[in-house]
Parts: C-alpha cells; sequence; structure tokens
C-alpha cells in the first residue's frame, strides 16, 4: 500500500482522537470533567477499548451544517474489558458540538446498544450532552426514540448503567431512566426535563440548576440517582466496581470473588446487637458489615428511602443483594419511597440472578394521611409483587420486629422466601404489643380499678405470648430460631443450599406490576 495511505489514516485518526480539539478540552477540564476518551481510558482495562465508528459524519445540511466537520459525530463507542469481561460503552463527547445528539450520534450509540444484546454483555452509557441536536430537528427526536426503544428491549437481558457526567436535559434524561442504574457526578452532573429558565417562566418557581437536578437531589430527594460520586475518577472506578458485583447478562450468574473471610466466622458481637429497649434504634448497617464477606457492601440509592438499605455484598465470594429495615430512620417502617427502593432493588437483582438476604426490623408501615393520599397502597404493593416474583434464592433473617403486612412484605415465605430464619430476639406479631393490648383488652383496661397499671400487665401478657419468634416457628413460617453469633454461617449455608434453586413464573406476556 502507498506510505500516504497510511499517513492520511494516521492524520485523519489523530484529528478524530483530537474531538473538539486543544481549546474545547482544556474548558472540559478546567470545569473539572474529562474528556470523553479520558472517561472510556479509565473505565477499561488498560488498553482493551476498541473504538468503532470513529468516522462517522452527520448528514445534516440545515443551517450551514454541511460546512461544519463534527470529529466523531461527539460520541466515542466501542467496547473493552473491564476486570478481564467484556462491555459496551458510549461516551459523549461534550467538546464537539456540545455533544449534542443528531441522527448519526444515536446510530452509533443504537450500534453498541445491537451489539452488546447480541453477545450479552453490558452497556455503559457516558452522558455529558447539550441534548437533541437543534440543526437537525426531529432527526435528533427519532435517534433518542431509537435509543429509548433499544433500552427498553435489552432490559432485563444486559446491564444497563447510565453516568450523567455533565448536562443531560429534556427527554434526553429518559434513556438513563430506563436503565438499571444512573451514576451522578457531585458538580457537573445535572439532569431536568425542563431547565431553571423555563420553569421560572412557566411556574413563576425560582430554582439552581443543581438544586433542580443535582446530584444531591436526585440521590437524596427524587430517587433518579443510585449512586453519586465526587468527581469523574471516582464514578469511573464505582462503575467497575458495580460491573464486579454483575453478570453480563440474565442467562449468566457473576463469577464469584476470591474470599479469604472465613465463612465459618462466628460474630459474638451480634448477640449485643439489639439493645433491651425494643424502642431503641441500632444501626442496621454495623449487622450487614460484620456478617458479610470482608465488612464489604456497595450501597444503592444511600441517600434516598434511608429506613431501608439496600447493598451489593458478597457472601463467601457469592454476590448477594440485601435489603434490610433501617431502625435509625423512621424506625424502619416501610413508606412509600421505601417500598419504591426495596422493590426497584429486589427486581434488579431478581433479573440479574443476585441471591437475596433480607433483614428484617420493621415496625409496619408507615401511617399518614400524606402515605395514604400518596397511594401507599400501590407503592407498597409494588414491593409485595417484587417478592412474589421473584425466582432467585431468598433467605429473610428476622432479628427484631416484623409486624403485620411489612412482615408480610420483607421477604416473608408468605411470597416465596425459601430460608426464613430469626434471632431469639425477633418479635413477629399482627402489630406492636402496646397497639395490640389497646385493641384486644379495651374493655378489660377500661374497667379496671387502675386501668394504667392494667394495661401494663395486659401488654406483657401479649409480649410473652406473641412477642417472640417462637409461634411462628411452630408454624413453620420460620426455619430456624438461630443464634445471632452463628448468623453468617448459616446464612452462608442457606445460599450455598439454594445454589441449585430452580423456579419458573407461569408462562405470561409479562406480569402487571402496579405502577
Ligand atoms: C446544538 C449545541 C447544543 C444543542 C450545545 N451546543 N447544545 N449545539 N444543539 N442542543 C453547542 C453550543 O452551541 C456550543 O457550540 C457548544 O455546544 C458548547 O456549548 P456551550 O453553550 O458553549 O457550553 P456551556 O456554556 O457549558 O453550556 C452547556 C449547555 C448549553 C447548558 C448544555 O449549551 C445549552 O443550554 N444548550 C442547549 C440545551 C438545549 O436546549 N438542548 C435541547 C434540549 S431539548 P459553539 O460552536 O458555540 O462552541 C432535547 C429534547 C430531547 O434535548 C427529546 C428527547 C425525546
Amino acid at each position: 500500500m502507498n506510505i500516504n495511505k497510511y499517513k492520511d489514516l494516521r492524520e485523519r485518526k489523530e484529528k478524530i482522537m483530537l474531538g473538539g480539539g486543544e481549546a474545547r478540552i482544556q474548558k472540559q477540564h478546567e470545569k473539572g470533567k474529562l474528556t470523553a476518551r479520558e472517561r472510556l481510558a479509565l473505565l477499561f482495562d488498560e488498553g482493551t477499548f476498541v473504538e468503532m465508528d470513529a468516522f462517522v459524519k452527520h448528514r445534516c445540511v440545515n443551517f450551514g451544517m454541511e460546512k461544519k466537520e463534527i470529529p466523531g459525530e461527539g460520541v466515542v463507542t466501542g467496547y473493552g474489558q473491564v476486570d478481564g469481561r467484556l462491555v459496551y460503552a458510549f461516551a459523549q463527547d461534550f467538546t464537539v458540538i456540545g455533544g449534542s445528539l443528531g441522527e448519526m450520534h444515536a446510530q452509533k450509540i443504537c450500534k453498541v446498544q445491537d451489539n452488546a444484546l447480541k453477545v450479552g454483555a453490558p452497556v455503559v452509557g457516558i452522558n455529558d450532552s447539550g441534548g437533541a441536536r437543534i440543526q437537525e430537528g426531529v432527526n435528533s427526536l427519532r435517534g433518542y426514540g431509537d435509543i429509548f426503544y433499544r433500552n427498553t428491549r435489552a432490559s432485563g437481558v444486559i446491564p444497563q448503567i447510565s453516568v450523567i457526567m455533565g448536562p443531560c436535559a429534556g427527554g434526553a434524561v429518559y434513556s438513563p431512566a430506563l436503565t438499571d442504574f444512573v451514576m451522578m457526578v457531585e458538580g457537573p452532573s445535572k439532569m431536568f426535563i425542563t431547565g431553571p429558565q423555563v420553569i421560572k417562566a412557566v411556574t413563576g418557581e425560582e430554582v439552581s440548576a443543581a438544586e433542580l437536578g443535582g446530584a444531591m437531589t436526585h440521590s437524596s430527594v427524587s430517587g433518579v440517582a443510585t449512586f453519586i460520586s465526587s468527581n469523574d475518577e471516582e464514578c469511573l472506578a464505582q462503575i467497575r466496581r458495580l460491573l464486579s458485583f454483575l453478570p453480563s447478562n440474565n442467562t449468566e450468574v457473576t463469577p464469584p470473588a476470591e474470599n479469604d473471610d472465613d465463612p465459618n466466622r462466628l460474630i459474638p458481637e451480634l448477640n449485643t446487637t439489639i439493645p433491651d429497649n425494643k424502642n431503641k434504634p441500632f444501626d442496621m448497617k454495623d449487622v450487614i458489615s460484620r456478617i458479610v464477606d470482608q465488612g464489604d457492601y456497595f450501597e444503592y440509592q444511600p441517600y434516598y428511602a434511608t429506613n431501608i438499605v439496600t447493598c451489593f455484598v458478597r457472601m463467601n465470594g457469592r454476590t448477594v443483594g440485601v435489603v434490610a429495615n433501617q431502625p435509625k430512620s423512621l424506625a424502619g417502617c416501610l413508606d412509600i419511597n421505601a417500598s419504591d427502593k426495596a422493590a426497584r432493588f429486589v427486581r434488579t437483582c431478581d433479573v440479574f440472578n443476585i441471591p437475596i438476604l433480607t433483614i428484617v426490623d420493621v415496625p409496619g408501615f408507615l401511617p399518614g394521611i400524606n402515605q395514604e393520599y400518596g397511594g401507599i397502597i400501590r407503592h407498597g404493593a409494588k414491593l409485595l409483587y417484587a417478592y412474589s416474583e421473584a425466582t432467585v434464592p431468598l433467605v429473610t433473617l428476622i432479628v427484631r420486629k416484623a409486624y403485620g403486612g411489612a412482615y408480610i412484605a420483607m421477604g416473608s415465605k408468605h411470597l416465596g422466601g425459601d430460608i426464613s430464619l430469626a434471632w431469639p430476639t425477633a418479635e413477629i406479631a399482627v402489630m406492636g404489643p402496646s397497639g395490640a393490648a389497646n385493641v384486644i383488652f379495651r374493655k378489660e383496661i377500661k374497667q379496671a380499678d387502675d386501668p394504667a397499671a392494667m394495661r401494663i400487665e395486659k401488654i406483657k401478657e401479649y409480649t410473652d405470648k406473641f412477642s417472640t419468634p417462637y409461634i411462628a416457628a411452630e408454624l413453620g413460617y420460620i426455619d430456624d430460631v438461630i443464634d445471632p453469633a452463628e448468623s453468617r454461617i448459616r446464612l452462608i449455608n442457606a445460599f450455598d443450599m439454594l445454589a441449585s434453586k430452580r423456579e419458573h413464573m407461569p408462562a405470561k406476556k409479562h406480569g402487571n406490576i402496579p405502577l
């Protein structure tokens, strides 16, 4: 081949690699952001990224666009390895026409989605874009539609992770919202359907972009973001960590990690975890970290609905998803947001063959007019539905309260739980002793010479009879009451025993989860 052709190829590629050019790259860095290629280099194992479609060009001839060069079409796409496993990715390049999405930009992303689905590999989408490329009009809207369609077709087949590392506005936010996980970076990340200016014009409300759609807002208020990081580097490291907990697709299980934490480790500290005063909170995260491998847990939505903790952990090297009430927050009650968060997490685990450990200390569903008007019935039903349709191994550990409907909802045997264990401190009942005594002994208390003393006596009577795990154990609803110190051993044993669980839902088009 003519030597000039090599030179020509090299020059063409060099130009594309430079994206929007030195000045724009510098501007990107000044905003505390990495470029698309720098991000991909950190995401993938060194030297494994293979770029596709670098030469793709737009076809727009509106507003003098035919004269405009857009290197790489404003998005870098391809595949590579993360910890030796195949992963596809696209990264919008803000240095090139603001990473805006036109017809061919979208086509590049769709090719990544199609290929990843064909070979069964996760997709990581890095969003940093001014949204629909205005000059391309409806063609860019069509591009978004094509991406949403593929997001949905791939849902439940391959893990899809969206990373927001810059603006993400208008309908563009819906591709991330359709994926399994949304990561945001504090500072540059913004997500909203309509920005502050439009809101001010339409409703008169004033709000800053960060307050409206920043990382903290979406991780603590709206629940749109599943994880947040303080910068691009930390975020990309988190994505690698998240991928380590996930299988490549729904037909596989996550490869086990090496484990040097003894599966037969006793945890005597757990014998003193539950305070004598049953209304005193304790930190459920202490229980989780003591039980799991190396005390290591990766929390999902750590700032949203903090009355429930959801996280990925490893038990003897195997990935497990944990759902646990947090007595430190709202006494661990289930409310609308906690139900949504837990239901989504249970379904995420179930589609990716991740067994679920449920740790229970729940006084019930949160009472309140706002909760009722907000549809706690519908939202709570999501959690019932998610557990009932899950076919992965379900192991439940009741450590203290398990009252009423919330007892059923938290992975009980009645919703298909496989193994239910309880600590001797467990209280499995229709409601707490004080409320129960008020209802069933109302007459005796009212007619007593000393109603207050009678009330205390009746509460004690109820507590002695029902606030234990033993009635449930007598009925087989609890498989065993265990010494808390043996929790790790017994839970690992349960997951080992259930590893070959095979269960299928009745044939149907799809279920109709109460949305
Ligand atoms: C074309 C765009 C663009 C867009 C940015 N650019 N957004 N070009 N279409 N949507 C260009 C700018 O003209 C500029 O080009 C370059 O990208 C960098 O943008 P700046 O404005 O200089 O950057 P910055 O100051 O950081 O501001 C970023 C921004 C702002 C906040 C994102 O660019 C902005 O508001 N853009 C428009 C956002 C928008 O309204 N998008 C449409 C949303 S509607 P030059 O050559 O001057 O450097 C939508 C519908 C989707 O997305 C529906 C899906 C269903």
